[in-house]
């Protein structure tokens, strides 16, 4: 009797099996690793806003400090965001008729805020605090990337559960001077504080900065 299959058959049947483990294999890695990559934390995505505010303009180009927009960064955990009359200190006399602006406008004669889309979002089942990272010397940028050169905001780092434990873990190096907090490219130089000190100056490194209490209570 004639065989069925031809014997080349099993180095078909062979190499089907091999092809199908090896999808699945990237499959599984394809789920295990997807949610943690940049792209899929929308690192580096800029987000598209109802006013096209740009920072390089108002902060690297106009000199504007942080502050005068995010008012609650240093005592609050939220940084806060400006109201229209913020805008308007400026607006109401510089690029009054601007198609651009006409939603800063509306808000004002409506009385109604402008709903910013947000860039940085934890779930709501992490603590996060603005003030107490200011107040021992982590600076805007560590967390926020070079914000004054960005024409549209996006998010600069991943702030995944890895980014925070790397910094706690080691918090030393992170740490800068109180003035420069709010220098976005501040680097660490021949004659600035070192580490050590800039740790018992803030008092940091009481406690276990990893412990899971820490940010989920
Ligand atoms: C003139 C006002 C103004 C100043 C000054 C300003 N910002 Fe902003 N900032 C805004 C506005 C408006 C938004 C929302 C629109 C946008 O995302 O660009 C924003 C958004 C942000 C966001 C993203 C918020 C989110 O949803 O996660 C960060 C981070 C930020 N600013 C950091 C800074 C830092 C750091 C500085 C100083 C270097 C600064 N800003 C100075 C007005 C300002
Ligand atoms: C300290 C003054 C000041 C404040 C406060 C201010 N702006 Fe401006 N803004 C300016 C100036 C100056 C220009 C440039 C006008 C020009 O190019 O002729 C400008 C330009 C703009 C533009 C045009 C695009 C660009 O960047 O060139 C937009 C949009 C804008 N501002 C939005 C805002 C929003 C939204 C706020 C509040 C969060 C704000 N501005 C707060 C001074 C200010
Ligand atoms: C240790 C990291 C870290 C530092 C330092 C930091 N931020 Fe943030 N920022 C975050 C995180 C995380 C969020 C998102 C918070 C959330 O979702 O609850 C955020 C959100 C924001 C927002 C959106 C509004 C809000 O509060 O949720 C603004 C504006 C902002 N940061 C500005 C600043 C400015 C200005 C500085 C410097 C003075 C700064 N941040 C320093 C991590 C940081
Ligand atoms: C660049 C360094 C750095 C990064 C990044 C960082 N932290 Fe921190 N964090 C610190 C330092 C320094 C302290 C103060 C430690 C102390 O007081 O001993 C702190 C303290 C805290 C505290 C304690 C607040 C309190 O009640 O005392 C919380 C909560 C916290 N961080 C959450 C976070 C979260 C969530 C993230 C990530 C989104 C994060 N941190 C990223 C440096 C950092
Ligand atoms: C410095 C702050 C910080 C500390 C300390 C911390 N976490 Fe988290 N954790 C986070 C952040 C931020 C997220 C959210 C990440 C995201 O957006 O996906 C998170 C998310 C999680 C999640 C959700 C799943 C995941 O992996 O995204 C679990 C579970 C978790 N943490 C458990 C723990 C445990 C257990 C500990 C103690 C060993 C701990 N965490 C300590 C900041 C922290």
């Amino acid at each position: 009797m004639a065989a069925v299959f031809r014997s080349s058959a099993n180095l078909v049947a062979t190499l089907s099996l091999l092809g199908l483990a090896g999808l699945l294999i990237c499959l599984i890695g394809w789920w295990w690793f997807s949610p943690s990559t940049d792209y899929a934390r929308h690192v580096d995505w800029i987000v598209g806003q109802p006013v096209p505010f740009s920072h390089q303009h108002h902060v690297a180009g106009l000199g504007i400090d942080c502050r005068f927009c995010h008012t609650a960064v240093e005592v609050s955990s939220n940084a806060g965001m400006p109201p229209t009359y913020t805008c308007m200190t400026c607006h109401s006399q510089i690029w009054t008729n601007a198609r651009l602006l006409a939603p800063l406008r509306h808000s004002l004669v409506d009385d109604k805020p402008i709903v910013w889309n947000r860039i940085n979002d934890l779930p709501d089942y992490v603590y996060f605090n603005h003030g107490i990272h200011i107040a021992k010397g982590v600076g805007c940028s560590s967390c926020h990337g070079e914000v004054d050169r960005m024409p549209l905001s996006y998010k600069a780092r991943s702030l995944t559960m890895q980014f925070c434990l790397d910094c706690h873990r080691n918090p030393a190096p992170n740490l800068r001077p109180k003035d420069q907090i709010y220098n976005t490219e501040w680097r660490r130089a021949a004659d600035t504080a070192s580490p050590e000190n800039l740790m018992a100056e803030y008092h940091v490194g009481g406690r276990d900065l990893t412990d899971c209490s820490i940010c989920h209570r």
